[in-house]
């Protein structure tokens, strides 16, 4: 099996001898790590590390000088919508204008827009922008992504976009899972008729896309304006059904109940929150699902922020994502969503790591082989330019630190 040392490590950061399944409380704000370290990968797995003095010399395949650069777990993002057609600047201007995320959807704007572009564009074209996008934040650090459909709104086309999202899986070295969003938004030719919207995703979508084996995930847009609980509740039951996981979209816009329902039908991950009070953490606080908090949508949106260190004070984990998407956060940047979290809600740069490494490795069904630097598991790792300290990462927000990445033990 082929190995690889990475050698003149200033630190080494986020490793386990004891591997997590995720941090949560006042456990986030530590970070273990290994000055003048080492890491020694085989056969795309990590094998193990140490101190400089003790890095093997003897047979070794390859060996990478970080020449002082520190070494980090490539980011999980867990939730993005990096798959789609165009872009909506249009929108973003009419914001600026003053208009309100909800009043475009309900013009016709937003994910409607999305998906009308959407169905236009070919499978090829799709995939072409999508690994434009895919490039550009593997080079920002990102070795793993969940990629939702859900601008497809029929189902040929929800079909067109999850084998787009299957295609980037089997071709890009990056880890893909992919999530079944049908209940994005109710589409223009279902107005007035929600609910028969969503008999067409739990009788005709769901089967289909579990059928070909095109989904890892079920989400939900479970929020004012958008799903109801109740449909919430019909869809992730079938989801279930047909074998796939809950990770839904709740309280981003009003408190909706989506967080108690995600609990309920033991959601993975319950993602935005920013309407969270004392229910929403009492009842995640008796439960598997990963709060998770996307800080570049409230950022472009201007939302309010999400009660971060309340649930952190109160024991909870949290992780951050991109939310990566033409509406709503068009940047799949994870060291800038790091540098909003410490800013916006005041996130220790600890904490911020262990949010976008092992929180979000949870939220995407993968802390056991992703996320840290822990023997045996996958090898995804970057190497920054020499900085000072970890916390230089979120601090300097727009500095491309990332300088070389390997994915499964392998530079790309
Ligand atoms: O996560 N909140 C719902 N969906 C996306 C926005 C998608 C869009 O506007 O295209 C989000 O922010
Ligand atoms: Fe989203």
């Amino acid at each position: 099996m082929a190995t690889t040392v990475i050698e003149n490590i200033a630190k080494l950061v986020q490793v386990e001898d004891t591997p997590r399944k995720w941090v949560a409380g006042q456990d986030m704000a530590s970070l273990q790590c290994v000055d003048n370290a080492y890491l020694l990968i085989e056969g795309g797995l990590i094998k193990d590390w140490g101190e400089m003095p003790s890095c093997p010399q003897a047979g070794v395949d390859e060996r990478i000088d970080a020449k002082g650069g520190m070494v980090f777990p490539s980011f999980c993002d867990s939730h993005t919508h990096l798959v789609y057609a165009g872009s909506r600047e249009i929108e973003y201007t009419d914001k600026i204008r003053g208009l309100s995320y909800e009043e475009i959807a309900k013009r016709g704007g937003g994910i409607n827009n999305s998906a009308l572009r959407l169905h236009n564009a070919s499978e090829e074209e799709l995939y072409d922008s999508a690994m434009g996008r895919i490039h550009e934040i593997i080079s920002l650090g990102t070795g793993t992504v969940e990629i939702k459909s859900g601008y497809g709104l029929n189902t040929e086309d929800e079909m067109k976009m999850l084998r787009v999202i299957r295609r980037i899986k089997e071709t890009s070295p990056i880890e893909v899972r992919a999530n079944f969003l049908g209940a994005h938004a109710v589409p223009l030719d279902y107005k007035g008729r929600q609910t028969e919207y969503v008999d067409l995703i739990i009788n005709e979508m769901i089967p289909r896309v579990a059928g070909e084996g095109l989904a890892d995930f079920v989400d939900v847009f479970c929020d004012q304006g958008f799903f109801t609980v109740e449909d919430t509740e019909r869809i992730l039951m079938q989801g279930m059904k047909y074998g796939l996981r809950p990770k839904i979209h709740a309280n981003e816009l009003a408190a909706s109940g989506g967080i108690q329902v995600g609990v309920k039908y033991n959601a993975l991950s319950v993602d935005h929150l920013e309407y969270t009070g004392e229910p929403e953490i009492e009842c995640l606080l008796h439960s598997e699902t990963m709060p998770t908090v996307l800080p570049g949508a409230a950022f472009f949106l201007g939302m309010v922020n999400a009660p971060v260190r309340e649930m952190m004070d109160a024991g909870l984990p949290v992780a951050l994502a991109s939310d990566y998407n033409p509406g709503s956060s068009p940047s799949g940047d994870m060291k800038f969503i790091m540098s909003l979290a410490c800013i916006r809600f005041r996130m220790l740069p600890e904490e911020a790591i262990n949010a976008t490494t092992l929180n979000t490795a949870y939220a995407l069904g993968l802390s056991e082989t992703h996320g840290s630097i822990a023997r045996g598991k996958v090898a995804n790792v970057y190497i920054t330019k020499p900085i000072p300290s970890y916390e230089f990462m979120p601090y300097a927000y727009t500095t491309k630190l990332v300088d070389r990445v390997l994915l499964k033990g392998k530079r790309v």
